[in-house]
């Protein structure tokens, strides 16, 4: 028959299946599916089943253990978790790097005679966030030119990371961007269907992009002025938050400020952060 396939699959994950997969994520990348999430999850990995062409999730879960290159292992991470993001997202963090945090740093940063503003996005997905914050601090700091923007944008998924390095966004997407923002920042892409846009090279110019796990070791060196960590932990159970946040503190400057997403709070976490307001915590 044209059209059918010839193998019956079963998309039904068992309880052992689910209870493998969870750990096997949650000693990975920290990822905490909880009993919840089970149906996500079934309908997640169902999907890569039928791409992979596996007859049941069972067999799916040992093909994509069993893999020795990891692509397949690091497919399933990227169909299990969650990359939503958007320009501009939690607004009150860039009016807060505008109003407060920037012109105090700038001053301190003049009178050590250091030249570089150092942030990281910690779990950047498609790039909206990087780019956010390089529009910010490069129009922010169009007056003190003789500053350097290094901002370090890192994720665990290799797909959204690739999206990032791309740079290019449909319309819809980059309609948070203020109008002169956009205009000064975003350079309008030949194409046929919807309209796209590119960022401009000075800000591809001030971002590495980079895969990183948060459970593994970071390449970080020099101490940072900043850290966007949001809407990332939501998804880690807290000592692991807690075992996250410690090392955020460690790798910032004295007065380095942590911003988290918006239901993310520190409370009921051992940390030594100064609250500052919801989501924003600074080093003492
Ligand atoms: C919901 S998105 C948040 C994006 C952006 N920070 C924002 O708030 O718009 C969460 C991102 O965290 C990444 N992530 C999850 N676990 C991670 C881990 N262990 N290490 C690095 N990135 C991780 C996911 O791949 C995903 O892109």
């Amino acid at each position: 028959m044209v059209g059918c396939t010839t193998y019956s699959s079963d998309a039904n994950l068992t309880d052992d299946d689910f209870r493998q997969v969870s750990r096997v994520i949650y000693e990975h990348c920290g990822i905490n599916l909880h009993d919840g999430k089970k149906e996500l999850v079934r309908a997640r990995l169902a999907k890569r089943m039928r791409v992979t062409k596996r007859r049941s999730i069972s067999d799916y879960l040992s093909y994509a253990l069993r893999d020795h290159s990891g692509k397949e292992f690091s497919l399933l991470v990227d169909a299990i978790s969650t990359n939503l993001t958007s320009f501009f997202r939690e607004q009150k963090h860039f009016d807060f790097l505008c109003d407060e945090f920037l012109p105090s740093l700038i001053t301190k940063k003049r009178a050590s005679g250091d030249k570089v503003v150092r942030a990281w996005s910690a779990g950047c997905s498609s790039g909206e966030e990087p780019y956010s914050l390089a529009i910010t601090l490069l129009s922010e700091l169009k007056n003190a030119p003789e500053f350097q923007v290094k901002i370090l944008a890192t994720d665990i998924s290799t797909t959204v990371l690739d999206r990032a390095r791309t740079g290019i966004y449909p319309e819809k997407r980059v309609a948070p961007v203020p109008a002169e923002l956009k205009h000064r920042y975003l350079i309008r892409e030949k194409s046929d269907g919807e309209k796209m846009f590119r960022v401009a090279k000075i800000l591809r110019e001030c971002i590495y992009f980079g895969q990183l796990n948060l459970m593994q070791e970071w390449p970080i060196k020099v101490p940072l002025d900043f850290i966007f960590c949001r809407n990332v932990m939501i998804y880690f159970d807290k000592p692991t938050q807690e075992r996250l946040v410690n090392r955020y503190y460690d790798i910032l400057q004295p007065g380095g400020v942590l911003f988290t997403g918006h239901s993310e709070s520190l409370t009921g976490i051992k940390h030594r952060f100064r609250y500052v307001q919801p989501t924003i915590y600074a080093k003492v």
